[in-house]
């Protein structure tokens, strides 16, 4: 949530600074601002309410010179979305600049105590304290700003990831951590900043990644020291080498990178099975598995933490982990479990599922099961992220960068890799014979194929989302390994178009939510044909001796439900663990589509950031 960018060197920061938040946008887009030390000396911030168009409407006709920067996007916290509330803030004396990534816990303590120091204090974020307390303490203790810096950063309670500049001393950014990502790009004769890489890559693969704790001066001369904040040790600096294209990060012709990344599953699931199966299907291999393997077999239960979607993709997890390796699984919302003194104990494997690796209450949930004990596992999909950091081991999904903030290709990634994984781990359980780990490996290995097949469901799908476009409530239905599919449907539906939309377990939904059911309520049925394809079809009949219309999601050439349902999206035959990830996809494209028809911004759905760093 909310994102920074940063650049000190030789090129005019402007440009590096707007087309980073652009590519930042997916954290945050409720207002944006640059804050550069001019040729001439000053320090300009420019900021404006909306996304970072606005802001590069209102700054062309002003100064925009200038070698070092910073950049924000934001996602609100503390104080509605407007220009005074965006960042970059000006401390007291306009001497500093600072933009921040979290929340500050205690900065009403803070900005009253600042505050009878005679502060005063322009917007309602919790930034401008920090950027206030920062220039206190330069002048109070007659100190540098890296000094304040790290003064600063021991008195704030709670997450942040900050960079601030000087107008007195413009050849250095100074950044901190804690609880929320920096990545530092290190190129041939300057440096970059973010949070995250991707407004990097365009300039350089070597990247810096900070630490919890850790805070870096950035500076023309002497170049890149970090140092611990608390002890002021001098850290190692590590530069690992970024493997991502800019292509990944480009729309690529598609009018959004949502159905860009729809289209994209064939190739990304490819990549996410790529060197993992073997090409006769007979052995899986997953490093970050195998090299624990004890932690494994010794299980006494799995527990995976997740959200949103990735939360739906926990839920088919837990069918595939007790299927094949007949371990108990808990499936928990890592925003509950952090608070409910959970029992977690030596023994317990907990897997963190998260595409972007920085979900805060993910984070938080995994941090709480390693200091009760259990042997922590990440289930990730951006490289480097704070999740696979603070796992002891974990395996990636390599679907590479999701910029739609709604996921998709991600949610099937995940599945995968929990479908690879249950295999393996039942296999070297001795419950999972030969046989049946060839059949499901083989058919994971089809899965791409199988989905190229259902775009040819496109234009239909297209079609049908038009007759639907205006309908203010939509029923998902699904049971055992499609019920989760079913929640993972309503919530594309729900947050790209804002069209109410529930999922429900088939057969539960006649103990209530069937008195919902009328001609205006269209609902999505997922009736493949798994062990309770005769019950779903007499769920069907339920909804429709009610008036409801019905969207059926079946098994290729299933006549049955085709007779019944008002209209049908055939998918292939394939293992029953596996149909989730061939179900998804007509869902996708439907929710994609009625979003489209309803003028939704598809790619920036309202309220909503892509990576939730906040509580
Ligand atoms: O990055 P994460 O997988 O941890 O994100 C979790 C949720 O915020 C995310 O899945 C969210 O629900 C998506 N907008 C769903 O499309």
């Amino acid at each position: 949530m909310c994102g920074i960018v940063g650049y000190i060197g030789k090129r005019n920061a402007y440009q590096i600074l707007i087309q980073g938040l652009h590519r930042l946008e997916y954290r945050g887009y409720d207002s944006s601002g640059v804050a550069m030390i001019a040729e001439n000396g000053e320090m300009n911030i420019y900021k404006a309410k909306g996304k970072v168009d606005a802001l590069e409407h209102y700054a062309s006709n002003k100064d925009l010179s200038g070698n070092i920067g910073i950049a924000h996007t934001r996602w609100a916290t503390h104080g509605e979305p407007n220009d005074v509330n965006a960042h970059p803030h000006f401390s007291q004396s306009r001497n500093l600049a600072l933009v921040h990534n979290g929340t500050i816990e205690n900065y009403s303590v803070l900005k009253e105590a600042l505050s009878q120091q005679g502060y005063e204090f322009v917007s309602e974020t919790d930034t401008e304290v920090v950027v206030q307390l920062i220039e206190y303490i330069m002048q109070t203790n007659a100190c540098s700003l890296f000094e304040a810096v790290r003064e600063a950063a021991k008195q704030v309670v709670g997450a942040y990831a900050i960079a601030v500049i000087e107008k007195s001393n413009p050849d250095r950014i100074i950044a901190a951590r804690q609880s929320s990502p920096l990545v530092i790009g290190v190129g041939e004769d300057d440096f970059f900043l973010a949070s995250d890489a991707t407004p990097i890559i365009e300039y350089t693969n070597k990247v810096v990644y900070l630490n919890d704790g850790e805070i870096a001066v950035i500076d023309r001369t002497e170049g890149l020291n970090v140092y611990d904040i608390n002890s002021n040790d001098e850290s190692q600096i590590c530069i690992t080498e970024l493997k991502m294209s800019i292509e990944e990060l480009e729309k690529g012709g598609y009018p959004h990178f949502m159905l860009k990344e729809i289209f994209e599953q064939p190739k990304t699931l490819t990549d996410c099975i790529s060197g993992r199966i073997s090409a006769d299907g007979s052995q899986i291999v997953l490093s970050g598995v195998i090299e624990h393997k004890e932690k494994f077999l010794n299980a006494n239960r799995v527990i995976i933490v997740a959200c949103g979607t990735s939360w739906h993709a926990a839920l088919i997890g837990k069918h595939l982990i007790e299927d094949f390796c007949r371990i108990p699984v808990e499936v928990a919302y890592a925003s509950e479990f952090r608070y409910c003194n959970p029992v977690v104990r030596e023994g317990d494997v907990l897997i963190a599922l998260s595409q972007s690796g920085e979900t805060a209450d993910t984070l938080a949930a995994l941090e709480l099961a390693k200091s009760r004990g259990a042997f922590v596992f990440g289930i990730c999909n951006v490289i480097g992220s704070s999740i696979p950091r603070a796992t002891h081991s974990g395996c990636y999904i390599h679907v590479g960068p999701e910029i739609g903030v709604a996921s998709t290709k991600a949610f099937t990634g995940q599945v995968t890799v929990l479908a690879m994984m249950a295999l393996l781990v039942g296999q070297m359980k001795g419950l999972v014979s030969d046989e049946k780990l060839q059949k499901v490996a083989s058919d994971i290995r089809r899965v791409p194929a199988l989905i190229q097949k259902i775009f040819e469901m496109n234009d239909k799908i297209e079609n049908l989302a038009k007759i639907f476009t205006y309908a203010h409530n939509f029923l998902y239905l699904g049971r055992g390994y499609n019920f989760p599919s079913a929640l993972e449907g309503a919530l594309k539906l729900k947050e790209i178009s804002y069209i109410h939309a529930e999922g429900y377990p088939a057969a539960e939904m006649k103990h209530g939510t069937i008195a919902l059911i009328d001609n205006d309520m269209p609902s999505v049925v997922i009736a493949i044909k798994d062990n309770v394809y005769e019950k779903t079809v007499s769920n069907i009949q339920q909804v429709k001796a009610r008036g409801g219309k019905v969207v059926a999601i079946v098994t290729e050439g299933d006549e049955i439900v085709a007779s019944l349902a008002d209209y049908v999206l055939e998918v292939p035959e394939i293992s029953e663990c596996l149909t989730p990830l061939l179900t998804a996809i007509p869902m996708q494209l439907l929710a994609y589509y009625i979003a489209v028809n309803k003028g939704r911004n598809v790619d920036q759905p309202r309220n909503l950031a892509k990576s939730v760093t906040v509580e």
